[in-house]
């Protein structure tokens, strides 16, 4: 079986070159540097994304926990988390992610993406991770969860060290350490201040919530919030900032989304599909197991590439086309399956629909000022680190 080093810094740009490689092979590989089995066809890593039995998230707090990090900061949250405990915990978070909450929420996120996306218009050129995709899903998020908005100047740092975590190197330890206290101090003194007052926050309700006359306990609840602070903000950052690539790449795209706002939410999905923000995610095997007929021995670190399977030709026909509204449009794992299904789908792609819709109608045409597109180290989360453009007024 071959090994490949998906963390190497040319990786992100032969990304693509990569995973055909992988699908066509065997369909599994070894993965550098920690020896990961990778699954990279489609049926595969939907397999390991549905069978929260066989394929556990639990196992994973300990399996895949850094010995220069200590205690795996999110290991009592949901993701981390096998049934039982995962359903008991998502039905307690659940409804503050549901429809009813998300309408609540439109007219709040459609007025932040409207200041957002007439400040940058009329800046013409502007760092758009800077001052929109990335603002945009932070200032939501930390809202949500009733921060302090003068802090939310933090959150990049700490979302973009938390993010280095599964791929850092030694010189980026001490950072990434200094990073998780910082958080753990932050958000306990939330913590501490929403149990002393309760609000309207979704920490308040965390710390509400109950089930089967259970409550979380504090730990649970910080460890909510390393999970939730990161993937709320740097993931749909990502999405908008691979939509904003896509108009710039494509520019008839544009057209259509301006002539007819419809086609927004397509052209979503296929961003989704060809450049998924969380690229894989890790499970153990808990017992043997294979995939593609290749054996995986019990207590292996098992990974699903969905950036790979979302352009598996055995399920999508013209892969690495960008055809918005094509044929299962909608089957892309960038949102995983299963149990894990994530709890912010509905968030995620209410603001990103929101974004394009503010910022759309202003604007004739978005032009990168630079050929190369500097994307974030890693790959873990795939997006650009810094977006330099140009927008002409519409
Ligand atoms: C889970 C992707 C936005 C919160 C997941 C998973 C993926 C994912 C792939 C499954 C992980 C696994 O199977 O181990 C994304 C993408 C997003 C996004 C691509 C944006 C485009 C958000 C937002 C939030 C959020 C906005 C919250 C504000 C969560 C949570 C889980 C999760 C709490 C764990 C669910 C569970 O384990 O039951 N996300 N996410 N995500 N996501 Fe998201």
């Amino acid at each position: 079986m071959q090994t490949y080093d998906l963390f190497a810094p040319t990786t992100e740009v032969e990304r693509h070159a990569l995973y055909a490689r992988m699908r066509a092979e065997s369909g599994l590989c070894r993965i550098a540097p920690f020896g990961a089995y990778a699954a990279s066809r489609y049926e595969d890593v939907r397999a390991v994304q549905k069978d929260a039995q066989r394929f556990s998230s639990e196992a994973l707090a300990t399996t895949a926990e850094p010995s220069w990090l200590g205690p795996n900061p999110v290991a009592q949250s949901l993701v981390t988390r096998d049934p039982p405990r995962h359903t008991q915990l998502r039905a307690m978070i659940n409804r503050a992610f549901g429809p009813t909450g998300m309408a609540r929420l439109e007219a709040q996120v459609r007025h932040e993406a409207q200041t957002l996306a007439e400040a940058a218009v009329s800046q013409r050129e502007v760092d758009l991770v800077d001052t929109f995709s990335f603002v945009l899903p932070r200032n939501i998020i930390g809202r949500m969860l009733g921060l302090e908005p003068s802090t939310f100047t933090e959150f990049k740092r700490w979302s973009v060290n938390m993010g280095l975590i599964t791929s850092a190197v030694p010189a980026q330890h001490a950072g990434i350490r200094d990073t998780v206290k910082e958080m753990e101090d932050y958000l306990g003194g939330v913590i501490t201040a929403r149990r002393r007052q309760p609000g309207e926050d979704m920490v308040s309700d965390l710390l509400r919530a109950e089930v089967e006359g259970q409550r979380l306990t504090d730990a649970e609840v910080l460890s909510f919030l390393f999970l939730l602070l990161p993937a709320g903000m740097e993931t749909t950052a990502q999405l908008i900032g691979n939509a904003a690539i896509l108009l710039a790449r494509y520019p008839e795209q544009l057209e259509q989304a301006r002539a007819d706002r419809a086609h927004i939410p397509r052209f979503i999905e296929e961003v989704l599909r060809c450049e998924p923000p969380a690229q894989f995610a890790f499970r153990v095997a808990m017992s043997d197991v294979e995939l593609s007929g290749t054996p995986i021995p019990a207590g292996s670190l098992v990974m699903g590439l969905v950036g790979s399977a979302n352009r598996d030709e055995r399920v999508f026909e013209q892969p690495d086309a960008f055809l918005p509204g094509r044929d299962k449009a909608s089957q892309h794992l960038s949102f995983g399956h299963g149990i894990h299904f994530c709890l912010g789908a509905q968030l995620a792609r209410m603001e990103a629909r929101l974004a394009l819709e503010a910022l759309v109608p202003r604007i004739r045409a978005l032009r990168l000022r630079t050929p190369d597109i500097e994307w974030l180290p890693g790959l873990t989360i795939h997006g650009p680190r810094t977006l330099p453009v140009k927008l002409l007024p519409a």
